[in-house]
């Protein structure tokens, strides 16, 4: 960055996203053992600017200042300083930069949502826009957002979903031309049926996970059905990506339950052994599946490594589903507690100038 001192702000606001084939299992240097393909949120995002300053020497160990929601936050602080001092390889630059990061999410802390693929993301642009600093190139470039999503890979898998609009892999396919394990592709062509799909994340809990996904992931490690669950995710790649492009809403919606209830039955059939849902979690998916016998409806469901619900479907049924969720779901959550979510169309720069 030249021998002047150089000072600015970078910002991103990123997404969280919504894994239709599910991640679940890694190894190496946050490799997933099997694809994953996922929706991008819109509503459901953080916000993450770092001011940077040039130093005029090079720090052994990464040090940052770190304010989530306006306040300092030595939790979050520590993770982020051990993920760029594990990965400073990656970005030898950081040695040379002091940063002050500021951070905020568009959903209450401890909702039940995760956000771990927001955060991330958003703080992995910003990074990828120091970088970028360096070079004169055009942030929107396609090298950009895969080298922010490589980047973001490293800090949690699944944030490596979050930078493209709409529909991303992460994984190496034989159907998705491109797609690789170290980060993930866009998906282009997606039928209009999915044009703003609705996902409204039902909180039935927003306790602590009982199991973090780092110790989640591991638990693959001695699960007996580790080799069959990463083959079926390999093909369910194939039918979900199908299911994407023809339009086949009900064909996605079965794919998705299927992948959601693995991940679950992966966890009950762990050593240790883990049940993520709750009973309300059950009683929704009975009446989901009650309510699609009885109107034929494009209502499915996904749950992530945890007991909330999310509810996907069309636009265009949902003011029927509204009607539904307010009556016989809604009395399900905690607190009464719904997030209405839709596909979105990927992170945003907030603004990015030197002083
Ligand atoms: O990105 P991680 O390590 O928090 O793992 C996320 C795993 C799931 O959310 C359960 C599935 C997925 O693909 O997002």
């Amino acid at each position: 960055m030249g021998n002047s001192t150089i000072s600015g702000l970078v910002g991103w606001r990123s997404p969280s996203n919504i894994a239709l084939v599910k991640y679940w299992g890694k190894y190496g240097s946050q490799l997933p053992r099997n694809p994953s393909i996922s929706f991008t949120l819109s509503q459901a995002f953080t916000e993450t600017i770092i001011q940077y300053e040039s130093i005029d020497y090079a720090q052994d160990q990464i040090q940052i200042d770190f304010y989530f929601e306006g306040k300092p936050n030595e939790a979050f602080k520590l993770r982020i300083e051990s993920f760029l001092n594990d990965n400073i390889e990656s970005f030898p630059f950081l040695r040379h930069l002091h940063l002050s990061v500021e951070s905020r999410n568009s959903f209450p802390h401890s909702s039940g949502i995760a956000s771990s693929a927001s955060s991330m993301s958003a703080l992995c642009l910003c990074i990828a826009s120091l970088s970028r600093l360096q070079s004169d190139k055009d942030t929107g470039s396609e090298d950009f957002l895969r080298r922010a999503s490589s980047i973001s890979r490293l800090a949690s898998g699944s944030a490596c979903r979050s930078v493209y609009p709409e529909v991303a892999a992460w994984g190496h396919t034989t159907f998705i031309e491109h797609s690789h394990d170290e980060y993930a592709v866009p998906i282009t062509g997606l039928h209009e049926n999915y044009r703003d799909y609705h996902d409204d994340i039902l909180i039935i809990s927003v306790d602590e996970k009982s199991v973090s996904s780092t110790a989640g992931h591991k638990l693959m490690d001695t699960n007996p059905f580790a080799d069959q669950r990463y083959a079926q995710a390999k093909a369910n790649m194939g039918d979900m990506y199908a299911a994407l492009l023809s339009g086949d809403t009900h064909e996605l919606g079965r794919l998705m339950e299927s992948e959601a209830l693995t991940l679950h039955a992966l966890m009950m059939c762990s050593d240790p052994s883990f049940i993520l849902m709750k009973a309300n979690t059950l009683q929704v998916i009975e009446k989901i599946r009650q309510y699609r016998q009885d109107t034929g409806q494009a209502l499915y469901f996904t749950l992530d490594a945890g007991p909330n619900v999310h509810l996907l479907y069309p636009h265009s049924i949902s003011s029927d589903v509204s009607l539904f969720v307010n009556s016989e779901l809604r009395p399900l959550c905690q607190d009464q507690k719904i997030i209405h979510d839709r596909i979105g169309q990927g992170p945003v720069q907030i603004k990015s100038f030197s002083l």
